[in-house]
């Protein structure tokens, strides 16, 4: 059997966690998330979110996976067999379900690489993009008409590129790879964000950014916001920094790991939003409108107001190629940790080679993303990336908590996370009676319960109105029923032998 992967180095595992939660998620979500949640008042519920349940979890989750040296369903088996299935529900809904979009998405902005060299939106971005997509009727969720092959070629490139870092395994793939990936997303992201910091109005935009709201503090929703963007953004319920964790050297430090990679990922996205947020002040500037009336949702700002913001800035074709490159390299960074992932968890089990497993999920994962390149698309990506955030992660951060905080025990992971720490005395005690102790009832109390007010707020929205305005069937076809068929899926495989490596 092949022997289980490992990180040549901290720094390597550091880098490549990093990759993981810097992405499509950090660029263009964030800095919307926090202008609709009250600016630079959203600051407050984002590091009280990120304290309370952000760091937590994910030093949950690099603890479980470091010390068990397992995969997602192997480390909950570990804890019980019967909680194996919550880890094959991890990986497979996010394998099979947010990376078949994300990598789409990652598709798009290879297009739009290109369309950046002639501004091939003209003077009308949403038209085109809507042209791009062939967007049809959001009411006529079940017309299909055919498939854009304008983006199944560059979907098929981006699995290509995925499947070739993947292949070659922990060292030589994935640490190989984001060893130049990270410093190039740096070095770009700098560039464009101090490149966007000297336009004219850009002080008018990072203004709107920073000024804090403080009435919305007080809205029950923005909290709620908080908790989701910080769960998408540091990956966590994805199973990947369970199975990174698992890589790494015996004494390695998870307790400064999950410090280093919590304050980079959010360093990160507050940065990135003041490039954003200059180039709509530029925008609102030139166009002589309000800021509200120049940010978009999400994928419209990335994909409708950046086109047009491109056409006006000078030098806008070389922005324009950088802006949609440093996309592509984020996500790209993100889709192998998923991939990574399910592979971990499939060689745990079942003792297969990297290669035939990973090979096998890029050909099944290239034909999933097909759902998303048709002209229903845009919709189907829609509802299921809402559905898979909203329930499939935060359940799975509920449970996770649950399940380590009151059945396994959360003293015994506190107790490895101690050991490594090489302290004593004084500091000893303070880290394991104050510090780690903090943690503990983070873990046990205010994670699920700030998790589970977020999903039954939700849910009680959901039943109001079918989600966007979408018709019911598509509603329940494509969000409940992915949570459903990944959740039967999830208990049949943890039903099945285990072969792979040893339990113990
Ligand atoms: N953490 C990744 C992102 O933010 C998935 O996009």
């Amino acid at each position: 059997m092949e022997q289980r992967g490992k990180w040549g180095t901290n720094l390597g595992f550091l880098l490549a966690a990093i990759g993981s939660a810097v992405g499509l998620g950090n660029i263009w979500r964030f800095p919307y998330v926090a202008y609709e949640n009250g600016g630079g008042a959203f600051l407050i519920p984002y590091f009280v979110a990120l304290l309370t349940a952000g760091i937590p979890i994910l030093m949950l989750e690099f603890a479980l996976g470091h010390h068990k040296e397992a995969s997602a369903p192997k480390a909950f088996r570990h804890i019980d067999a019967k909680w194996e299935w919550l880890g094959w529900w991890a990986v497979l809904f996010v394998m099979f379900g947010i990376e078949l979009y994300y990598i789409v998405i990652i598709g798009w902005c290879a297009n739009y690489m290109r369309f950046s060299l002639t501004m091939a939106w003209g003077d009308d971005p949403n038209s085109f993009f809507n042209e791009f997509l062939a967007t049809g009727d959001p009411g006529d969720i079940w017309g299909v008409t055919g498939l854009q092959w304008s983006i199944v070629i560059a979907v098929a490139l981006v699995w290509l590129i995925n499947w070739g870092i993947t292949y070659g395994g922990i060292q030589k793939g994935i640490e190989r790879a984001v060893k130049v990936m990270m410093p190039i997303l740096l070095l770009v992201t700098v560039a464009i964000v101090v490149w966007a910091l000297f336009l004219e109005g850009a002080g008018k935009g990072v203004k709107h950014y920073v000024t804090p709201d403080f009435n919305k503090i007080t809205d029950l929703k923005v909290w709620i916001a908080a908790y989701g963007q910080i769960f998408f953004s540091l990956s966590l319920g994805f199973g990947i920094m369970i199975a990174y964790s698992s890589y790494l050297s015996r004494d390695a430090n998870i307790f400064k790991n999950s410090l280093i990679v919590g304050f980079a990922n959010s360093s990160y996205e507050v940065f990135a939003g003041f490039g954003v947020f200059s180039i709509l002040g530029y925008m609102a500037t030139r166009q002589g409108k309000e800021i509200g009336d120049v940010v978009a949702e999400s994928l419209g700002l990335a994909f409708v107001v950046y086109p047009e913001a491109i056409s006006m800035l000078p030098y806008g074709r070389l922005f324009g190629v950088l802006f949609f490159f440093l996309l592509a390299v984020a996500g790209v960074s993100s889709s192998i940790s998923i991939i990574e992932a399910f592979t971990a968890a499939v060689q745990d089990k079942f003792g297969f080679g990297r290669r035939k497993v990973v090979t096998a999920i890029c050909l099944v994962g290239f034909a999933g993303s097909f759902l998303f390149t048709t002209n229903v698309g845009l919709f189907w990506l829609d509802i299921v990336d809402h559905f898979l955030n909203h329930y499939g992660l935060i359940v799975v951060g509920i449970v996770e908590a649950l399940v380590v905080g009151w059945l396994y025990k959360t003293h015994r992971l506190k107790a490895h996370i101690v050991a490594n720490l090489g302290l004593s005395g004084t500091r000893h005690k303070v880290f394991n009676y104050v510090v780690l102790q903090l943690w503990m009832y983070c873990i046990r109390f205010i994670t699920p319960v700030a998790l589970g007010i977020a999903i039954v707020h939700s849910l009680i929205g959901e039943l109001a109105t079918p989600y966007a305005g979408y018709p019911i069937s598509g509603v329940i076809v494509l969000g409940v029923g992915w949570l459903l068929v990944t959740h039967v899926f999830a208990f049949g495989l943890s039903g099945l032998p285990w072969r792979g490596h040893p339990l113990d």
